[in-house]
């Protein structure tokens, strides 16, 4: 009896022990290195995810930044960096004002230079400050992460993972000039994928694939400026030459913000991971304050405008412009807003500081949405059904807008040229007209029909990465080929010099089989006439 119950303890202590230890070993150590503004508000919602389910992650930002402040689900370790916040701000938000402005193409073109100049050498010098401070680097290598989770954008934490040799998990919504392309080793054929940026759809004309065909290389003096830098330093602190195409083709796993309801159908790569729409399954209840405007807003509901985390204010003549439109649509406006007030602000509109966007797009009495068309407002669009009104100001958010808009899902405007008239009508139209609501709906159920939430996915992806420390079998072999060899512009030579040499043999063969049968008769035949002359 005695030894029945030693026994039984001792199971019990075992089990015990195995339970103990096997929940210690799956929990993993995430460096987490993000990309300044709203990237960051997506991939802190995966850190918070990672945290939830036992990960510790650690932050690593520069002293001075925007969006990124210590929270409890993360330890944020900082770096200085040779700016003030003032520069930061000026150089990261400065440049908004200029989408709004009316100004000559080139005038345009030479700002957005210059701008992402200023933006690319900040960052430049944030990354240096990281990748060359010795007591950080020593600090970060003795802490043995499992894996540094990053947005490739800044591609220092893809740089500080190679560094560290820990395995990395790219996080992102793309990247330009087809690095990201270069970085998958996936085929991409310009004839139905469009390029980031073209507006184009799958679907195009002789000339839009024209266009597509020119687009990445005369983008490629924008991406020389602003991704080199890390190759120098790449190539320093491993004292080797390491290319850009070495340092995005080291991703373990590519986790890309997007999906096939968004986007369109095209190749894609066993190590690429779509996770479109995992921004949208934490939903709270509204606060009294905004359940406040939604009730007091009647049969005719309310519409939620806003242009994203980074623009929050617009010049004066243009909010102006939308305040008057706001004003002749029955619905309640809740408009995220921080400038002054316009003063032709009607009774319906409401400015706000800021809005539980993806709650109250949740809501159902929301009839619209009106915004800049960032990836992540789209989706929270899509999830909540809402139809669209766009205004696409930067980055990819005019190929959004085209996806949204070709799917009959939502309505573009162009904010530098639409009147007051043109907004109105818009929203009127996203609003009464039922196919906008329809389609928006259809999206939603083909976006949310899955075995596995996205938000799920990632994390699973980051701790299969952990757990198998990397994903080497899933990575192509193109990588280790060159340009010729993955055309098998080689072989293709090879064979096209076996085939030549053939053919110049068996002409040559023939030639003198010729000569040799007919040259005879020939000359038989000549020596004959002449002997009869
Ligand atoms: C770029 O930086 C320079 C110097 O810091 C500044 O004078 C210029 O206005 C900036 N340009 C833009 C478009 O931000
Ligand atoms: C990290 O530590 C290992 C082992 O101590 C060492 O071999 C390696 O050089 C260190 N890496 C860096 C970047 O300091
Ligand atoms: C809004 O209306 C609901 C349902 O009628 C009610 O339960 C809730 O208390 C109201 N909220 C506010 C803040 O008035």
């Amino acid at each position: 009896m005695a030894l029945g119950l030693q026994l039984w303890r001792q199971v019990l202590a075992g089990l015990l022990l195995c339970v103990c230890v096997g929940r210690w070993a799956e929990a993993g150590k995430v460096l987490v290195v993000p990309m300044e503004g709203s990237h960051w508000l997506s991939m802190r919602e995966a850190v918070q995810e990672l945290h939830a389910r036992g990960h510790q992650a650690v932050v690593l930002s520069p002293e001075v930044n925007v969006h990124i402040k210590a929270e409890d689900f993360f330890t944020m370790k900082t770096y200085a960096i040779p700016y003030t916040q003032d520069d930061f701000n000026y150089f990261l938000m400065g440049s908004f004002n200029m989408f709004f402005e009316r100004v000559h193409f080139l005038t345009l073109f030479w700002k957005t230079m210059t701008a992402t100049k200023n933006l690319s050498l900040a960052f430049e010098r944030s990354c240096e400050a990281l990748l060359y401070n010795k007591d950080l680097i020593r600090d970060l290598n003795a802490s043995s992460f499992d894996v540094v989770l990053t947005d490739p954008v800044y591609p220092c934490g893809a740089v500080l993972a190679k560094y560290l040799s820990i395995p990395a998990v790219f996080f992102l919504r793309f990247l330009p000039c087809d690095l990201d392309v270069e970085g998958t080793a996936c085929p991409n054929p310009f004839s139905y994928v469009p390029k980031l940026l073209t507006r184009n759809s799958d679907h195009m004309t002789f000339f839009q694939r024209v266009k597509n065909m020119l687009y990445p290389p005369s983008l490629k003096y924008l991406c020389h400026f602003s991704f080199t830098p890390y190759a120098r330093m790449a190539s320093e602190l491993l004292q080797r030459d390491v290319s850009l195409g070495e340092i995005f083709g080291s991703a373990s796993v590519w986790l890309f913000r997007g999906d096939f309801v968004m986007d369109y159908p095209r190749p894609i790569m066993p190590n690429m991971v779509f996770i479109g729409g995992f921004n949208c399954g934490n939903k709270k209840p509204l606060s009294q304050e905004f359940e406040a405007y939604v009730n007091a807003s009647g049969e005719h509901g309310i519409v939620i405008f806003s242009l994203g985390s980074m623009v929050s204010e617009i010049p004066e003549q243009k909010a102006m412009e939308i305040a008057d439109a706001l004003g002749k649509i029955p619905q309640t406006v809740l408009w995220r807003y921080t400038g002054t007030p316009p003063p032709n602000l009607a009774k319906n509109t409401k400015l706000v500081k800021w809005l539980p966007q993806n709650d109250l797009l949740g809501h159902p009495k929301t009839r619209a949405f009106i915004t800049h068309s960032g990836s992540h407002g789209v989706y929270e669009g899509i999830c909540n059904g809402v139809p669209m009104v766009m205004m696409p100001l930067f980055g990819d958010q005019m190929d959004n807008a085209k996806r949204m808009e070709t799917r009959g899902a939502g309505i573009t405007l162009n904010v530098l040229e639409m009147s007051s008239g043109d907004l109105e009508n818009a929203l009127k139209a996203v609003i009464n007209e039922k196919s906008y609501k329809e389609n928006i709906m259809r999206l939603s159920r083909l976006h949310k029909d899955r075995p596995i939430e996205p938000l799920d996915l990632a994390v699973f992806w980051v701790e299969f990465v952990m757990r198998h420390k990397g994903a080497s079998h899933l990575r192509p072999a193109a990588h280790d080929l060159t340009w010729y060899q993955y055309h098998s512009l080689d072989v293709i030579g090879f064979l096209l010099a076996v085939t030549l040499t053939v053919i110049f043999i068996t002409f040559k063969a023939c030639a003198f089989t010729f000569r040799k049968c007919f040259g005879k008769k020939e000359r038989v035949k000549k020596s004959h006439k002449s002997k009869t002359h």
